[in-house]
């Protein structure tokens, strides 16, 4: 029986690899480690929690010994590494956590793996590493220019997964996902944050002019194509997952008030977010030659579905926009709004 460590699995990706592979694959073990951040979350994992070949594990990546321990009780032989401090804005306000989750937590991760002699290492990575692309599609061997605390930190972990691949022959595949939606995703990401800041018919705060682009991936075809990486993807090979489904924040945003029948008027254009990429795209060849092919439409089924989703699961995320998320909202956004222009100007 194969025993595969999923870190930062009560996260939004994380939980939906492992609410799916829990019950795909009932001969394998799941061991979640994470350490429950405020975007991790245990009722992300409740359709698996009963499940005998599912055990979670609370701890942080970024301690060796913590680590050491779980790869050697549960006999692990493959860690898929989804644990990241991941949120961009968060990382302009305070970047601390992620240099400590994002690069020290994979060099933890990664000195335990090589102790232990796991089977193979597998890097939950992101499009953002690329910066910034105004035109055309981001392969593989393009070079990394990363623009924020979060896609810097991010660039540095994977850079190290590569470096004990070159150097210790760690088997070790690294996926870079583009911009991800679906159920269970922290209302601190601009789909759930805006569905359910509408719903309470509280204003939008879109960043700049709202022209800025992302490649939207639902999250099961996200976890379908770090599955296919996983089993079939070469060692020491990075590989980009997109949907090719590129839209600006206003259409996405747009999309979002049509699904909810709420008016346009709760936008509001607030001053951009520092450093704000303009442009995500990446070419999806390599992945597409192990099999792998998007199913979901984001302006067809994906992002109506998703945002449904949340206006039916209130008891999900209400609970999860009070306390720390209070905190957050009002140093993110209460200046922005206040200098906001009004809605067509
Ligand atoms: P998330 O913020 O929803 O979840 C992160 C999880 O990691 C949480 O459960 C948290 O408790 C856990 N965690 C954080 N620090 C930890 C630590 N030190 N030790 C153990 N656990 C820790 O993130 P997500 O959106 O599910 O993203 C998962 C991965 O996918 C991340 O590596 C992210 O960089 C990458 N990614 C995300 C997207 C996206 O659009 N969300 C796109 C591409 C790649
Ligand atoms: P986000 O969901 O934070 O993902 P990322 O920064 O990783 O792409 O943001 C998606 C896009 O939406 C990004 O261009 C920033 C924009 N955005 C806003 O305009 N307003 C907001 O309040 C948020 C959270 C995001």
């Amino acid at each position: 029986m194969k025993t595969i460590l999923v870190t930062g699995g009560a996260g939004f990706i994380g939980s939906a690899f492992v609410r799916e592979l829990v019950l795909r694959q009932p001969e394998t073990n799941f061991v979640v480690l994470d350490r429950l951040t405020y975007a991790g979350n245990l009722n992300n994992l409740l359709a698996v929690s009963d499940e005998p070949n599912y055990h979670f594990v609370r701890g942080d990546i970024a301690d060796e010994a913590v680590v050491q321990q779980t790869l050697a009780t549960y006999e692990v032989d493959i860690v898929v590494n989804f644990a990241a401090e991941s949120h961009v804005d968060r990382s302009i306000l305070a970047p601390g956590a992620f240099i400590q989750t994002d690069v020290v937590g994979v060099y933890a991760l990664l000195e335990a793996s090589l102790a232990a002699g796991i089977e193979r290492f597998v890097q939950v990575s992101t499009d953002e590493v690329y910066g910034d692309v105004a035109e055309g599609y981001s392969t593989e061997d393009d070079a990394f220019l990363p623009n924020s605390p979060y896609s810097a930190s991010k660039a540095g972990g994977e850079l190290l997964v590569r470096a004990y691949h070159v150097t210790h022959g760690l088997d070790c595949v690294i996926t870079r996902g583009s911009n991800t939606y679906g159920p269970y995703q922290y209302p601190e990401k601009l789909l759930p944050f805006f569905t359910t800041e509408a719903m309470d018919g509280r204003p939008l705060p879109l960043y700049g002019d709202g022209l800025q682009v992302r490649d939207w991936l639902h999250v099961e075809d996200h976890v379908r194509g770090i599955q296919t990486v996983m089993e079939r993807g070469a060692s020491g090979e990075a590989y980009n997952i997109t949907a090719e489904q590129l839209h600006t924040n206003r259409e996405v945003t747009q999309l979002i008030l049509r699904t909810l029948g709420r008016p346009a008027d709760l936008i509001r254009h607030v001053p951009d977010r520092e450093g704000h990429d303009r442009r995500y795209a990446m070419d999806g060849r390599k992945l597409h030659d192990l099999g792998w092919r998007p199913q979901h439409v984001f302006a067809g089924d994906g992002c109506a579905a998703t945002v449904r989703w949340y206006a039916e699961n209130e008891w999900w995320w209400r609970p999860l926009k009070s306390g720390e998320f209070k905190q957050y909202y009002q140093e993110q956004y209460a200046a922005r709004l206040a200098a906001a222009k009004p809605p067509g100007s």
